[in-house]
């Protein structure tokens, strides 16, 4: 049985999660072939809801790198002292381990090829979707294939909040509930703003198609600005809405976005309901693989630490990282896209309002799939809802503005439609 010698960096929620499960679940952890050996800990104050025994706790965490250890697993969070403490540590020539999204999402091509050049590896398993396993499927299990597509709800409090509005909740209701059972932080802006998916498939892109780490810009939308209603209407569509996080290989370009969407109804990511996280990947030789699990925690992050540290132990230490920025193709502008679009128009009761409309979209030469007048809203305002043929994203704005520009239009709100065939 091989030991390894760990050194942990702060000592919050997955610390605690990480300690208390190589102490519950040693047993599987020894099977898997692995003694892990917590040797150091560096914590600036002590952590009431966890006691490390023996353990030494040093106040510096960059003392940790300089201590006999094998690896470093960083668990403070934040971009430029975690980028600082992983750049030490290799330098020290420890592996590193690490939970955090944001720090591999900005500095990634940068770590990985210090950890090149020094020869010890870089593994980052629980900073997508924590413990459900999609990293080092994508690197390992999934490497004989071509990998087309990777779409996913990537954040479990936006999938958490849609769910109920989809169950006929307001936004903000769903939000404070979201906070109150601990799936949201006090500061939600990241999960709602679509920033957390974001890093997500940023990192899951740059293991599938080698794009950069930071990836050049692309395009983020969060949830703010879903009605509850829109929920009704889509599913008259045969349709719901889910925040998708997406990469594909697109020939000579890479697909990559974060955005809400509608989705089949009858599609696998449509039914994953709740605070769950679900990825579906299309390959070439499997077909589409799903995943789904919980995708945040201090237990289900460790289970995905823990699996990184046997990986570790069980691995050839001389295959070493991949630095995406090699052989990377041109992320796809976000005006090329196309899509089928979802309409919702508040328009006064009068007759040849719709007429009007169609006309505005048979100007810019785009048709209309199906379309749903439910009555009045009040105010002698009924609502209008399209679903409009596929065209370029880079016409939405103008049409929009087009049709707001008619008087008898009062509001008017779109959302992508995702084809999941
Ligand atoms: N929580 C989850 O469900 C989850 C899931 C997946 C990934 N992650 C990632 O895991 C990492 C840790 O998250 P967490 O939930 O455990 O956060 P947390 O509870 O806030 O813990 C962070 C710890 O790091 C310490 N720390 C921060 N900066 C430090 C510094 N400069 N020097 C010394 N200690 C420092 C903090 O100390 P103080 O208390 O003194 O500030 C705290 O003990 C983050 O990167 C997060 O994105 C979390």
């Amino acid at each position: 049985m091989k030991t390894l010698k760990v050194g942990i960096c702060g000592w919050g929620n997955v610390a605690t999660g990480m300690f208390n499960a190589i102490e519950s679940n040693n047993n599987y952890i020894t099977k898997a072939g692995v003694d892990i050996n917590i040797a150091c800990i560096g914590a600036r104050r002590d952590n009431p809801k966890c006691n490390p025994g023996a353990t030494p706790i040093f106040r510096d965490i960059f003392d940790i790198p300089e201590q006999d250890i094998d690896v470093v697993v960083e668990l403070i969070g934040g971009v430029e002292v975690a980028r600082e403490l992983i750049l030490k540590s290799i330098r020290a020539g420890k592996h590193v381990i690490t939970a955090n999204k944001a720090v591999i999402f900005n500095h990634g091509d940068e770590i990985f090829a210090e950890a090149n050049k020094n020869k010890v590896k870089v593994l980052f398993e629980a900073a997508v979707c924590a413990g459900t396993p999609i990293v080092k499927m994508l690197k390992e299990e999934l490497a004989p294939n071509k990998i087309k597509k990777i779409s996913g709800m990537l954040n479990g409090t936006s999938n958490f909040i849609l769910s109920n509005m989809e169950e006929g909740n307001e936004f903000d209701d769903t939000l404070e509930l979201a906070q109150k059972e601990g799936y949201a932080e006090p500061d939600p802006s990241f999960d709602i703003e679509g920033v957390d998916a974001a890093h997500k498939i940023g990192l899951l892109s740059s293991i599938a198609y080698g794009s950069s780490l930071p990836p050049k810009d692309f395009y983020i939308e969060g949830i703010t600005k879903i009605d509850k209603k829109d929920f009704i209407y889509a599913e008259m569509l045969g349709y719901t809405i889910k925040h998708l996080a997406i990469s594909e290989d697109n020939e000579d370009k890479i697909e990559l976005r974060a955005h809400p969407a509608l989705v089949s109804k009858k599609s696998y990511l449509a039914n994953l309901k709740g605070v769950r996280n679900g990825i579906e990947v299309d390959t070439d030789l499997i077909g589409k693989i799903h995943i789904a699990g919980s995708g945040a925690g201090q237990e289900s992050t460790a289970s995905g630490l823990i699996s990184d540290i046997i990986h570790l132990a069980n691995s050839n230490e001389d295959i070493l990282n991949v630095v995406s920025s090699i052989n990377q193709k041109p992320i796809k502008d976000f005006g090329e896209f196309s899509f089928q679009y979802y309409f919702f128009i508040e328009a006064e009761d009068n007759p040849g309002v719709m007429a009007s409309i169609t006309t505005r979209l048979a100007e810019e030469s785009i048709g209309i799939e199906s379309m749903v007048q439910k009555d009045e809203l009040g105010k002698n305002i009924v609502p209008i809802i399209l679903i409009t043929d596929i065209f370029k994203e880079d016409k939405l704005e103008g049409i929009k503005d087009k049709i707001l520009s008619l008087d008898t239009i009062k509001n008017l709100r779109t959302i992508r439609i995702e084809s999941t065939d």
